[in-house]
């Protein structure tokens, strides 16, 4: 079974994940990336994620499985790494602002809303615009062309790719940090391309937070959103090289992690499909991935959820409609709910 294919992420994807994960080991074909391995337990995507750089490598693997990937920190390992995170890191660990921008479209909104097109979509291209410098007017373009990056269907992004090429002309804020650390034109595309469809996995982790809206308690605080990416783990997977035999598997496999299967793994986490911000080991989730390539963004993705879930307890919540697609992109479309005042 190819679980890079969108075809087998049905609505019953934990089902499905559940089946596959005793199996521990699958082996797959894809036509993009060859033979590779997947890779379902808790145990063994934190033994990968532990021993990054020296028994496995991110190393021209791109978070866009693929040949004719662009060069991007993800794909890249240690020093070289390091050099590009670590300028990127300091500018989003204490973001200015954020808040306001929460606040500001949370306050606007009627009574009955979809989540996507009325808050996530909105709030991820105010962030977009006011610190990468890409302007509000390009949503409809942002939000459709990254969804095909993601997808890996790079030659449906051009006007996309043609903004990016713009801002490298006119860098400013995160743009100016990214072009700094970019060796080439090439590169700076590739690390904006993985920025922009980091912001949008946080539009995903907005609406998650309306998915399990009825849930929120005023004592879940910070629990409530880190529980709604475990169970529902926006970015589903990423992809290593190994450097070493490992598990009879030569030196040279590819491995696909599937962050969703281990975030759900009974042996790490008691009745796994259970929503239950209190559970003891919360923090263990792999939703913002673990090890050197930890996510870049979830210290403002924190800033913005926390502040989202503070505004969202005083209401109650009714989802009425959803549409989750699921695997291989991240994002989730169409979710509607309503609120009413408590
Ligand atoms: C709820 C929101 C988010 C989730 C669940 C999420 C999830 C993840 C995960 C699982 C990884 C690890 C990938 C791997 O190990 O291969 C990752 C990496 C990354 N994320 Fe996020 N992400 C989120 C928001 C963001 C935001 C807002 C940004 C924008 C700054 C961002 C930028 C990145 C980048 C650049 C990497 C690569 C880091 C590296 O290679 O060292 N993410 N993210």
């Amino acid at each position: 079974m190819d679980l890079l294919t969108k075809e087998v992420w049905k609505d019953d994807w934990r089902e499905m994940l559940d089946t596959l994960r005793p199996h521990r080991f699958i082996n797959s074909n894809n036509w993009k990336v060859g033979n590779y391995v997947n890779v379902l337990q808790y145990k063994d995507v934190f033994f990968i994620e532990q021993n990054m750089n020296t028994m496995f490598s991110a190393e021209n693997l791109n978070l866009l499985e693929g040949k004719n990937t662009i060069p991007a920190m993800l794909s890249m390992d240690g020093k070289k790494h390091k050099d590009r995170k670590v300028p990127l890191n300091n500018f989003l660990t204490s973001p200015d602002n954020i808040n306001e921008i929460v606040d500001s479209y949370f306050e606007k909104l009627d009574s009955e809303y979809d989540v996507h097109d009325d808050l996530g979509t909105k709030i991820v291209m105010e962030i977009l615009d006011q610190y990468m410098g890409i302007d509000k007017k390009y949503s409809d373009i942002v939000t459709s062309q990254i969804m095909y990056f993601v997808i890996n269907q790079n030659e449906k992004c051009v006007d996309l790719y043609n903004i990016i090429s713009d801002l490298y002309e006119n860098p400013n804020g995160l743009t100016a940090i990214t072009k700094q650390i970019s060796q080439s034109k090439e590169e700076f595309i590739g690390n904006m391309f993985l920025l922009i469809s980091g912001f949008f996995t946080l539009g995903s982790g907005i609406e998650l937070c309306h998915l399990y809206g009825n849930k929120i308690s005023h004592d879940s605080d910070d629990r409530f959103f880190k529980e709604a990416i475990r169970i529902f783990s926006p970015f589903t997977h990423s992809i290593r090289r190994s450097l070493v035999d490992w598990n009879g598997f030569p030196a040279g496999t590819i491995f696909v992690i599937w962050f969703n299967s281990a975030n759900l793994d009974p042996d790490k986490f008691e009745n796994p499909h259970k929503f239950d911000p209190f559970r003891e080991n919360l923090n263990n989730h792999f939703g913002f991935g673990f090890g050197p390539h930890r996510c870049l963004g979830r210290h403002i993705s924190n800033t913005v959820l926390s502040r989202l879930v503070y505004k969202m307890r005083d209401y109650v919540w009714e989802v009425y409609d959803y549409n989750i697609n699921r695997h291989p992109s991240v994002f989730i479309q169409d979710l509607w709910v309503s609120r009413s005042k408590r």
